[in-house]
């Protein structure tokens, strides 16, 4: 009887025990202390996709240095899809000989000698969306092989991946790059299909919240599958609770410069992402921007906007018809606003000082962030024409 009692009591405490472990941790994979601002940075797959190798991969960091980019803020350089070669008798992954003679190890020096940063992509299936090897049952193998490289971000793609649990799936592979020492950024790529918003903050630094940008200001490409900017951000509207410094809502790659939208147009894109507090991850041939492109990439105010220390992701505070207003708050107690026009005819919006939790009668100083201008003082509402498919963007400070 008393042996019974004992195992009885035994077996409570470890339940509860477990119970409460449970509810008193959170999934711990990365807390790397990286990303306290949105990364910044360059990525291959919107202007090459498949069409990797190692020239293009250094012209880009030549740019990105010799532009000012780097200057601005700038940093990673990320090789999407399609680097990887084969996997050699012990499993460990190796880049295409073809397009990369050099090897990864030399690419990283030559990326770090510019004085920029390395990154790399694989996917948490069994191959990668391009068919190339992923990295299931290869986790902590590939981690010791990105760290061996020098790789400082890794995007984790979800293709062919069966019935994986994406929490599981992540959360391995973020326990695999910490286990390296090396500080990587984790860059998680599932689309939003498993609302990573609601469990990735310990596990991955930015998390896509959509499927991939399609180069154009609204609607589908043929697949489907690719969405217009403002689809994307139309999905981003409620999304601002989960953001913050070290984990961000990734709502994909930027389009600035490939083509598909006008300057007017990739402006309003570029100004959007920044009130999104969003990754800004260009997507563009760097070695060959017109004028325009990189006055957009490089507008240091709006850039300082997606890159304030508060890290509070902005929202849409008023919609009336195809006339928007969307405003985050940011450091010392100023707010940053995007008047957004989605028709094609020029509108007045106005933003409002309720809409901005602001007293009624408070006077901001006003700056026009693409005109580099400081406006007249506002009190109780702001209101600007803004040109058919575009924005004005400003910051108002007390
Ligand atoms: C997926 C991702 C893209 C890109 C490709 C590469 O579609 O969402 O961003 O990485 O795979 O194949």
């Amino acid at each position: 009887m008393r042996i019974i009692g004992l195992v009885t009591l035994s077996l409570f405490l470890v339940f509860t025990g477990a119970l409460a472990r449970d509810k008193a941790a959170p999934l711990e994979g990365t807390s790397n202390g990286l990303a306290l601002t949105p990364p910044m940075g360059w990525n291959s797959w919107n202007k090459f996709a498949c069409n990797v190798n190692e020239k293009i991969i250094r012209a880009q960091a030549d740019a990105m240095a010799a532009s000012g980019m780097r200057d601005a803020g700038y940093q990673y350089i990320v090789i999407d899809d399609c680097w990887q070669g084969t996997r050699d008798k012990n499993g460990n992954i190796s880049a295409d000989p073809v397009r990369f003679p050099s090897g990864m190890r030399k690419l990283a020096d030559y990326v770090h000698s510019k004085g920029l940063k390395f990154g790399i992509y694989s996917d948490a299936g069994d191959k990668t969306c391009g068919g190339r090897p992923g990295t299931r049952g290869h986790e902590y193998q590939d981690a010791r092989t990105y760290a061996a490289w020098h790789v400082d971000y890794l995007k984790f793609d979800w293709c062919n991946v069966g019935t994986e649990n994406a929490q599981a799936a992540y959360l391995l592979m973020s326990r695999a790059l910490q286990a390296t020492g090396r500080p990587i950024v984790f860059s998680m790529c599932e689309w939003g299909d498993n609302t990573p918003w609601l469990w990735a903050r310990n596990i991955g630094n930015l998390w896509r919240t959509t499927g991939d940008i399609y180069d154009a200001w609204e609607g589908h490409n043929a697949n489907g599958y690719s969405i217009g900017m403002l689809n994307i951000v139309d999905m981003q509207a409620d999304l601002w609770p989960y953001a913050g410094p070290g984990h961000w809502n990734d709502p994909d790659m930027l389009e600035v410069g490939n083509g598909g939208m006008t300057d007017g147009e990739y402006r309003a894109h570029f100004s959007l992402w920044a009130i999104l507090a969003a990754p800004l991850i260009a997507g563009n041939d760097l070695s060959a921007m017109s004028d325009e492109t990189k006055a957009i990439l490089m507008n240091r105010e709006v850039i300082a906007v997606d890159q304030d220390a508060l890290g509070v992701e902005g929202r849409r505070v008023a919609k009336d018809g195809d006339d928007e207003v969307w405003a985050r708050p940011i450091g010392g107690g100023g707010r940053a606003v995007v008047l957004l026009n989605r028709s094609m005819q020029p509108h007045a919006i106005t933003v409002t000082w309720r809409e901005l939790e602001y007293p009624d009668g408070l006077s901001a100083a006003v700056r026009d962030l693409w005109k580099h201008a400081d406006l007249p003082k506002a009190a109780g509402a702001f209101t600007a024409e803004v040109q058919g498919h575009g924005v004005v963007m400003v910051t108002l400070k007390p």
